[in-house]
């Protein structure tokens, strides 16, 4: 069944998911999302590595997406759905050009990680989060969590991967 973004809002919040929080003027650690009530995870820049993409047009940006140890141990055996525990994180910058790069290149070739831009976090605990798939969704802005209009259109697209547990990002070798 495929979940409007305005449906789901109203689903989690009859179930008493959607809890507002209070914009707060401290970035990282701490900031909790708007719908699922996800922290930003600590430690999560040290993760390891699953793979990495580049997205063009209006996003124009460069991602790193990685896994806390569960997660990594799950994409290694090819544990699906994935335990409890784990979590995946999507990490993104702007993509530039590096003048300082093209200069060694003689040619215009380089992108590089820019400014960062906003980070994604899916959380799965199938009991906490069973009315989307098992996973929590949350969003990120320079460490600001984004609002409930945004969180809900996360799950109704992740629905088109189902069949690898809302997951898109595979396991790069
Ligand atoms: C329009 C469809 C769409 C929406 C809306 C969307 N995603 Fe995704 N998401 C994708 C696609 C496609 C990928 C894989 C490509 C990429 O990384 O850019 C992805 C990748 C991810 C990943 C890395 C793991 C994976 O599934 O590959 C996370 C984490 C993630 N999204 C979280 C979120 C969160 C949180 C939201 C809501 C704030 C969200 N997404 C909204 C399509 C979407």
């Amino acid at each position: 069944m495929k979940l409007t973004a305005a449906l789901l809002s109203t689903i989690l919040l009859l179930a008493g998911k959607y809890t507002p929080v209070p914009p707060s003027p401290q970035y990282g650690a701490g900031e909790v999302d708007s719908i699922y009530s996800i922290k930003i995870p600590a430690g999560f820049r040290d993760w390891r590595l699953i793979s990495v993409a580049h997205e063009e047009g209006t996003l124009n940006d460069l991602r790193a997406i990685l896994g806390n140890d569960i997660a990594i141990e799950a994409y290694r055996n090819g544990t699906r759905p994935f335990p409890d525990g784990a979590i995946i994180a999507r990490l993104s910058w702007d993509y530039v050009s590096s003048d300082e790069n093209n200069k060694v290149f003689g040619r215009r070739q380089s992108f590089v990680a820019g400014h960062p831009k906003n980070n994604q976090f899916i959380v799965k605990d199938s009991k906490e989060y069973a009315l989307s798939g098992g996973w929590g969704f949350a969003q990120f802005n320079e460490g600001e969590s984004v609002n409930v209009a945004v969180h809900a259109t996360c799950f109704p697209c992740h629905q088109a991967v189902q069949s690898r547990d809302f997951v898109f990002t595979q396991y790069a070798r």
